[in-house]
C-alpha cells in the first residue's frame, strides 16, 4: 500500500478514478495532457506532474485515455511515458481505456520487452457511478498482477472481477458496451412508442424500472429520458468506436450480430446530426424525430437510483 502510483488521463473517467484514489490516500502523481484538467484534483491530494515522462518512476502507472491510438501514443509513443532519459519504469501498468484485444495484445508484448507487467482493466460505469462507489473492473492479465493491483482497484471501484489471461477482459468489455448500445437504442425506441401513443415517459419509465426489465442502467438514464437532461456522461464518438471493436470481434469470430450492425449505424446517425460529442441517451432524441415528435422535458422529479 505504499506504492507510489502514477495516473495518465482524467477526463471524465479518469478524473472520477484517480480522484476515488487519491481521497482514499492513495500517494498519486496525475498527468494529463490539458493540465488544466488535471489541476483541481490536488484539493484532493494529488500531484499534478508536468511531463507524462515524469510518471516513469512511479511503481504503478494507471491510464485512462480515448482509443487503441491515444494509448499507444501516452505509453509508448515517442514522448510517452517510457520515452524518457532516465532507465526508470514502473513494475506495473493498470490500462483501463476501452480498446480493442488487437491493441491491448501490442501493448502488452511493447511492456514484455521492457519487462513491465500489464493488467488490462475496462471498467463499466460512468462518472457518477465511480462517484456513488458503484464502478466495476474487469481485468486479465498475469494473476500476480491483478493480485498487486487490487488492493488499488479496491480503491476506487467495490467490483473487480478477474477473467483470465491475456486480453480477456477486452473482449467483456466489447461486449459489455454492444449491450449498452443495443439497450439504449431500444429503450430509446419504446419510450418514443409509448409517448406517441399517449403515456407520459416518466410513467412508463416507473413501470419499466419497478419491472423485471429495469435495472440500474435504465434507472441512472430515466432522468435523461424524463427530462431531457443530457449531461455528458459517454459521447457517440465513443460509442461508435466499442460498436466497431464489437462488429469486428463478430467478424472475426464469425458470430452474426444484425442488432448490434444495426445499432452502430443508429449511432453513426447521431454522429451525422452533429452529436457526437453529447451525451449517447440524445439517441431519444434522434428516434423522436423520425418519428415526427418534439420532445419537451416533462419537468417531473425522478431518481437516478444512484445519489
Ligand atoms: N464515459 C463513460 O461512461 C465510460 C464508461 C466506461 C468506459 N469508458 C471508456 O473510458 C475511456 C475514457 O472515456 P471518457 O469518457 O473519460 O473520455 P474523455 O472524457 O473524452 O477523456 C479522454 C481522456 O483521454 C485523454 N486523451 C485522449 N487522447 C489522448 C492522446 N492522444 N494523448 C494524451 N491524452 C489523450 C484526454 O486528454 P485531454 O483532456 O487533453 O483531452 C482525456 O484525459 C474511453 O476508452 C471510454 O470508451 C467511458
Amino acid at each position: 500500500m505504499n506504492m507510489r502510483i502514477g495516473w495518465i488521463g482524467v477526463g471524465r473517467m479518469g478524473y472520477a478514478m484517480a480522484e476515488r484514489l487519491a481521497k482514499a490516500g492513495g500517494d498519486i502523481t496525475v498527468w494529463n495532457r490539458t493540465r488544466a484538467k488535471a489541476e483541481p484534483l490536488a484539493a484532493s491530494g494529488a500531484k499534478v506532474a508536468a511531463y507524462v515522462t515524469d510518471l516513469a518512476a512511479c511503481d504503478v502507472v494507471f491510464v485512462m485515455v480515448s482509443a487503441w491510438k491515444d494509448v499507444a501514443s501516452v505509453i509508448t509513443g515517442p514522448s510517452g511515458l517510457l520515452s524518457g532519459a532516465t532507465a526508470a519504469k514502473p513494475r506495473l501498468i493498470v490500462e483501463c481505456s476501452s480498446i480493442s484485444v488487437d491493441g491491448s495484445a501490442q501493448l502488452r508484448a511493447a511492456l514484455d520487452e521492457r519487462g513491465i507487467a500489464l493488467l488490462a482493466a475496462p471498467v463499466s460505469g460512468n462518472a457518477k457511478v465511480i462517484k456513488a462507489g458503484r464502478l466495476s473492473f474487469v481485468c486479465s492479465g498475469p494473476r500476480a498482477a491483478f493480485d498487486a493491483a487490487l488492493p488499488l482497484l479496491r480503491m476506487i471501484a467495490p467490483a473487480a472481477s478477474y477473467v483470465g489471461e491475456g486480453e480477456l477482459a477486452r473482449i467483456v468489455k466489447i461486449c459489455h458496451n454492444v449491450f449498452l448500445g443495443v439497450v439504449t437504442q431500444s429503450l430509446a425506441e419504446i419510450t418514443i412508442l409509448a409517448q406517441k401513443a399517449g403515456v407520459p415517459r416518466h410513467a412508463f419509465l416507473s413501470f419499466i424500472n419497478d419491472s423485471v426489465m429495469g435495472s440500474t442502467f435504465s434507472r441512472y438514464k430515466t432522468p435523461a429520458f424524463v427530462n431531457l437532461d443530457f449531461k455528458v456522461t459517454f459521447t457517440p464518438h465513443l460509442l461508435r468506436k466499442d460498436m466497431d471493436l464489437g462488429l469486428e470481434a463478430g467478424r472475426r469470430f464469425e458470430v452474426p450480430m444484425p442488432l448490434a450492425s444495426l445499432t452502430r449505424d443508429a449511432v453513426q446517425t447521431m454522429i451525422g446530426f452533429g452529436l457526437a460529442d453529447q451525451d449517447f441517451a440524445q439517441l431519444l432524441v434522434v428516434v423522436a424525430k423520425a418519428s415526427g415528435l418534439a420532445l419537451v422535458p416533462e419537468n417531473v422529479p425522478v431518481g437516478d437510483g444512484l445519489s
